[in-house]
């Protein structure tokens, strides 16, 4: 869907960064061709690098191309509407930046709209917060400014508070746009009319009929290159805080008034206050230890390039929240995130209570039935799944099945979660984007976890489900569950 978009000035900090490459360049060229805002923004690129237009120029070209983008529409807006400016690493504000601002939107014929995108590591956001308010651009005389904040926001709720604090200072919420991946990824958004807009589902998603939901998402990819970030952070903070606790809120959250950002973000944050204080008995930590994943040896965690000598970082966590509400008391959300898991997948699993009785009793092929599960997978292989129970013709046996529904089948292209969120920003439309509250909630709930640098971590093997505790302690998991269909 195509909305307004104003003409405008699409300013990114971090512009030689890796997040840029890969992510932005490609997203902000997409949302121009396939959002049909082509003439509507035009990119400043911004970083320590000393570097001419041109030359950043080439490196977008370049990030096009590795995107497979690259043709001549794509070497046309890499050269009419890209800019660079680079500024010093210790600046005291940005009045050099502010004049190019200027003078660029006086040359493009901009009206004065501007985001500002934060693709930086964390400690360099106040800097660049303060540096924009001290010269002015944390708002535009003429149009509107949009501040966009890279994840992680904040390490634990006490810097989160503080970044909160800050931004606060010199932007008002409504500019503020947090980003967490997640949620613009297509089949997360399609959670909130799945369940809302087919009562079939809704009647039956509380306490009287569900056993238990759980939510996985499984990365077969180690820790890479990125050890500096991750052994300081850890499962918890970079995929349990974040992207599997907005899961759960959209999972479990009720109707909202109205489909807009205030609404929707409420009805998240009324799930994160209910959610009662987890018990660290409750938790599994688990690094991975070299194996065998897809025919290759891989190292283990420790012996990954820039992890510290006997590291106790976690790379799987296992959860089992309760959620105090009418609707949810009693039923167990699991979570479940690690790295060098033996595929890569997103899914939630919604369990049906069983049928009460079994049909043929007596009969031991029949019983127990098993009960109805309904997998939502994010990705890959987006779609969904109901199994149900069905009779064995001839005799008394009964076998569960699948109905399933694949995107793939139907939709020929899924749009890239950056794509959405940039457009967002554009569009104005802050509903896929974490409030404040929001995520101080989600601090709240897992920070006293993150504290507990006494919890136990497990060793498991690269290639497996995490460690066999997981199994033990959170007794409903299975080592297969997550193959379901
Ligand atoms: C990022 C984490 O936020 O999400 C990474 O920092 C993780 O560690 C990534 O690999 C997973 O995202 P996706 O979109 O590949 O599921």
């Amino acid at each position: 869907m195509t909305q307004q978009v104003d003409r405008h000035l699409f300013v990114i900090f971090g512009a030689t960064g890796d997040l840029t490459r890969r992510k932005l360049l490609p997203a902000l060229y997409r949302v121009m061709n396939e959002n049909g805002v082509a003439d509507r923004t035009v990119i400043l690129g911004v970083a320590t690098t000393q570097q001419s237009d041109d030359e950043f120029r080439a490196v977008a070209g370049q990030a096009l191309d590795e995107a497979g983008l690259m043709d001549t529409d794509a070497d046309a807006w890499c050269s009419h509407r890209v800019f660079y400016e680079p500024i010093a690493r210790d600046a005291r504000n940005f009045d050099a930046l502010a004049k190019r601002i200027h003078d660029i939107e006086a040359d493009m014929d901009l009206p004065g709209h501007r985001a500002f995108y934060l693709a930086l590591p964390p400690p360099a956001f106040p800097g660049v917060i303060e540096n924009l308010a001290e010269s002015g651009l944390h708002h535009s005389a003429r149009g509107w400014t949009r501040l966009v904040i890279e994840k992680p926001f904040g390490h634990d709720l006490g810097s989160a508070r503080e970044l909160n604090y800050l931004v606060h200072r010199h932007f008002d919420e409504s500019q503020v746009y947090r980003i967490d991946h997640y949620l613009g990824k297509e089949t997360v958004q399609n959670l909130l009319t799945f369940r809302f807009a087919n009562p079939i589902f809704e009647t039956t998603w509380n306490r009287d009929r569900l056993e238990a939901v759980e939510i996985t998402v499984a990365e077969d990819l180690g820790v890479g290159s990125r050890a500096g970030y991750y052994d300081s952070a850890g499962a918890l903070r970079d995929m349990v805080q974040n992207h599997l606790t907005q899961l759960m809120t959209l999972v479990a959250m009720e109707a909202p008034s109205g489909f807009n950002a205030d609404a929707i973000r409420n009805e998240k944050v009324q799930v994160l206050e209910s959610i009662q204080r987890i018990d660290p008995h409750n938790i599994v930590l688990g690094q991975y230890t070299s194996g065998t994943l897809d025919g290759h040896d891989v190292p283990g965690y420790l012996d990954e390039d820039g992890v510290a000598a006997g590291s106790r970082t976690p790379t799987f966590v296992g959860a089992k929240v309760h959620i105090d509400s009418w609707r949810w008391q009693g039923v167990p959300f699991y979570l479940r995130t690690g790295k060098r898991l033996p595929m890569p997948t997103t899914q939630i699993a919604v369990t049906y209570r069983p049928a009460p009785v079994c049909l043929f009793h007596g009969t031991p092929d029949a019983c127990p039935i098993s009960p109805n599960v309904i997998v939502l997978t994010l990705q890959p292989d987006e779609g969904f799944e109901i199994r149900f129970e069905l009779k064995v013709p001839g005799v008394e046996q009964v076998i569960s099945k699948p109905m399933s529904f694949d995107y793939g089948d139907e939709f020929d292209v899924i749009p890239d979660a950056y794509q959405t969120l940039l457009y967002d920003v554009m569009t104005g439309d802050q509903t896929l984007f974490v409030r404040a509250d929001e995520v101080e909630a989600s601090w709240a709930l897992w920070d006293p976890i993150i504290a507990r640098t006494d919890l136990a971590v497990h060793p498991y093997p690269a290639a497996t489900w995490g460690p066999a505790a997981t199994n033990e302690m959170l007794a409903l998991w299975t080592d297969d569950w997550t193959m379901r269909g």
